[in-house]
């Protein structure tokens, strides 16, 4: 198949590396149009080389996702270079958790904020930018916003609370007859320099170690690959997902089927 968002213009936060520039490559692979985001900028700037020695039509905006002025600036920057939104993955997110025990507020704060504010704001400002043309918003959650873990209270709050604003901005849109579609995608542990930080930490062990330790615990005996949650997303912002808004596509490997 080719061609999937053929001429859609495509934004994704967090997207100077890791499951964000997988996603970028996915879509812009399929003929969209890419508009990376990162807080990052020299990896980011990074990314866009990387993506137009790909083929694919791709430029980078340096965004603070937990800003709201930094959202209005890079929304009116894409719409005028681009006249429309039609996706928006608000991928930017993560960061490392502890128990409940061990945390202080201002850390829960800061979790919060880049894992829960980011996607308030994207959804926000990404409806208003999206309700006139419609498209397809998509929220990145996690295992963690299904079900609880003992080392990540944090994280799994806002990652949960992403889960239910996405079915709220989706009911919110169908109502308003706006034809956005907005769902939430749920990755097990997937192979990122991230990822690969949470298993060291939670384990204790080298990264090797680490790996095995959590392929264990995915029933389909490993961990993920970054391109196996771009196409997650890369049907999500396809019109091949043209009935599904509110839901949870849960890409682990089996991980909460156990
Ligand atoms: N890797 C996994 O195992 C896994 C599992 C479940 C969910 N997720 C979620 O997927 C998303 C991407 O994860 P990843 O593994 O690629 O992480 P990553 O750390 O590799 O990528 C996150 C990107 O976000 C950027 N970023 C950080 N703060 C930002 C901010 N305030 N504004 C804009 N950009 C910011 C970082 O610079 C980085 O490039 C996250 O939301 C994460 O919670 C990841």
């Amino acid at each position: 198949m080719s061609g999937r968002v053929e001429g859609k213009i495509c934004v994704i936060t967090g997207a100077a590396g890791g499951l964000g520039l997988a996603m970028a490559h996915a879509l812009g692979r399929e003929g969209g149009t890419v508009v990376v985001t990162d807080i990052d900028a020299a990896r980011g700037a990074g990314a866009e080389d990387e993506l137009r020695q790909a083929g694919i039509a791709a430029s980078f905006l340096s965004h603070d996702a937990t800003s709201p002025e930094d959202w209005e600036r890079i929304i009116a920057a894409v719409l005028q270079r681009h006249g429309r939104i039609d996706v928006l993955v608000n991928n930017a997110g993560g960061g490392l958790d502890m128990d409940i025990e061990a945390m202080d507020f201002a850390h829960y704060k800061k979790m919060i904020a880049l894992n829960l504010d980011t996607a308030f704001l994207g959804n926000k400002y990404g409806v208003a930018a999206m309700k006139a043309t419609g498209g397809s918003i998509i929220n990145l959650s996690s295992v963690g916003g299904l079900i609880g873990t003992a080392s990540l209270p944090a994280y799994s709050a806002a990652k949960g609370g992403v889960r239910l604003l996405t079915k709220c901005v989706a009911a919110h849109c169908g109502q308003r007859g706006y034809g956005i579609r907005v769902n939430s995608v749920h990755p097990g542990l997937i192979r990122t320099a991230a990822g690969v930080d949470v298993t060291k930490m939670a384990t204790g062990l080298d990264e090797e170690h680490a790996l095995a330790a959590f392929a264990s615990l995915h029933p389909i005996g490993r961990v993920g690959w970054p391109e196996e949650i771009a196409n997650g997303v890369l049907f999500l912002a396809s019109d091949e997902a043209s009935f599904m808004t509110g839901s949870e596509l849960v890409i682990d490997g089996g991980y909460t089927a156990v």
